[in-house]
């Protein structure tokens, strides 16, 4: 998921980020470790078919894979309600351990935004907590809402007239998050005791106890289970940055193909890579940075290939402008690809010059091309690849851009970016079976198709 610009942060000036960084990381580093461990492997779930009935059925749709199926009708049901970033139902879920005794949270992983924050209620004796509810912050005694005044609070962007009352002892920080398509989380910005492998590594950790949620992405089927998102992004409140001076500022996942069967395990490392040889294979591309929008992984895209022919896109379409609008950003939170519209326009024609299937008898409803691949015996679709800033080049396989939609149906699972700035969004179907390392000490991307769910 892609998060608005908070205006709180964006006029922030970088001097005054770094501060707020190094004031968050001593807060959070009141950290209870038992057993030091130098990372943290956590399982990341794909989100399941949401239960029938869809909420607009198309019976013609329902084929056996129903799993399939339903993810798409997702995208299909929720393309009208997006915009930059459709969150899809294609979700790599995390489990999180949070309060004392330590209560079970399942997050959506989204390297698309900074904020980790979890459902709250306000239930005082609760005496069964149903699995998938909220977060009790009153049955955990390690609860703490952050202080209006506390400097952690400057981080959050804030509801609209609130004031803080310095003096008061009990003055909650309050945080309001938008994503990009509206979808809204707010509560109190609070300090939570989290709890990793079990229960030998705790943490504290800075996290919004949301009261009010609402929006398409952040509730309702499309949330499909989760109690909130864990934000990764490079921003100062992200889990990988408040934890990340432990595990040497580094995470990575590989993101397996769910329609596989059965589905393989994905995770979510947080820390560098165990595994010298997987490290050895990693292509680098630099992380770009831009001032108003320090949220997001930027990458460089240096031109796109489509099977043999290198397509004529300049550069600027991917780049950050002087406003700080545009970029190209890599979100494990949105499941397709956006590609801004001048790119997503030339490679769609270069994909239909090339491909000379037939259409199928209905079109699919959200999708520009698609094929009926019934009967072909040796499918040969062209490639997709990108020569990124630095000279590495991702190519992905087709099945991270060809999407089954019915039987013998294939569809270009790329869309034209809608949102007003025209940035472009590398999904997270696109990144399936590459192990992505974010190194933000060195500035870097690594990606690699060998050593996925290897430590
Ligand atoms: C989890 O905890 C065990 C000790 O119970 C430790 O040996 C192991 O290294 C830890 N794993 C991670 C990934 O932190
Ligand atoms: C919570 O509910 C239980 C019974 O369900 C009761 O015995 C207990 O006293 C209650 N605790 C509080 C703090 O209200
Ligand atoms: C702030 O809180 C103190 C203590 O509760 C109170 O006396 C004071 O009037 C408050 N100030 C404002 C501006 O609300
Ligand atoms: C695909 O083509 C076959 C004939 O080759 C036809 O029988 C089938 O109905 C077509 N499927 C769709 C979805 O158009
Ligand atoms: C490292 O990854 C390679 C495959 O890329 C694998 O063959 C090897 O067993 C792994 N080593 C360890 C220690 O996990």
């Amino acid at each position: 998921m892609v998060v608005l610009l908070p205006p709180l942060l964006s006029q922030l000036s970088l001097l005054s980020l770094l501060c707020f960084t190094f004031t968050l990381t001593s807060i959070t580093s009141q950290t209870t470790t038992n057993i030091p461990a130098d990372y943290l492997k956590l399982q990341l779930l794909h989100t399941h078919p949401f239960p029938f009935p869809f909420p607009s059925p198309s019976q013609a749709l329902i084929s056996s894979d129903t799993h399939r199926i339903s993810s798409l009708l997702r995208h299909h049901t929720k393309l009208p309600l997006t915009s930059a970033a459709s969150s899809g139902s294609g979700q790599y879920l995390v489990h999180l351990l949070l309060g004392s005794p330590p209560q079970p949270l399942l997050l959506v992983a989204d390297t698309g935004s900074d904020l980790i924050w979890a459902t709250c209620s306000a239930c005082r004796n609760c005496s069964s907590r149903p699995p998938s509810s909220a977060f009790l912050p009153r049955h955990s005694s390690s609860f703490s809402p952050h202080h209006c005044y506390n400097s952690a609070c400057q981080l959050v962007p804030h509801p609209e007239s609130t004031h803080c009352n310095r003096t008061r002892l009990h003055s909650p920080c309050r945080y309001e998050y938008t994503y990009s398509d509206g979808s809204l989380t707010s509560g109190f910005f609070s300090r939570e005791k989290a709890t990793f492998n079990s229960t030998v590594e705790h943490h504290s950790l800075s996290f919004g106890c949301g009261f009010h949620v609402t929006g398409p992405s952040v509730t309702g089927p499309s949330f499909n289970g989760a109690q909130g998102v864990m934000g990764l992004g490079r921003g100062p409140i992200s889990l990988s940055s408040q934890l990340g001076g432990r595990f040497g500022n580094k995470f990575s996942y590989c993101l397996m193909d769910y329609t596989l069967s059965p589905t393989p395990t994905s995770y979510l490392l947080i820390g560098g890579s165990k595994n010298a040889t997987v490290s050895r294979r990693m292509s680098y591309t630099p992380l770009q940075t831009n001032a108003l929008s320090p949220t997001f992984y930027y990458i460089g895209i240096e031109s796109v290939y489509v099977g043999k022919s290198k397509l004529r896109i300049s550069p600027s379409v991917w780049a950050v402008d002087r406003l700080g609008n545009g970029g190209t950003v890599v979100d494990s939170g949105t499941t397709l690809t956006f590609l801004a519209d001048p790119a997503y326009r030339r490679i769609l024609a270069a994909f239909k010059r090339l491909v000379k299937l037939p259409p199928p008898s209905k079109p699919t409803p959200g999708f520009d091309m698609c094929v009926n691949v019934t009967g072909v015996l040796k499918l040969n679709l062209p490639k997709l690849g990108f020569r990124l800033a630095g000279g590495s080049l991702f190519l992905p396989p087709t099945g991270n851009y060809f999407l089954d939609t019915a039987d013998g149906v294939k569809c270009l699972a790329l869309q034209p970016s809608t949102s007003s700035t025209g940035f472009s969004v590398i999904g997270n179907l696109m990144q399936q079976g590459f192990v992505f390392e974010f190194d933000a000490d060195g500035s870097r991307l690594g990606f690699t198709r060998h050593g996925c769910g290897l430590p």
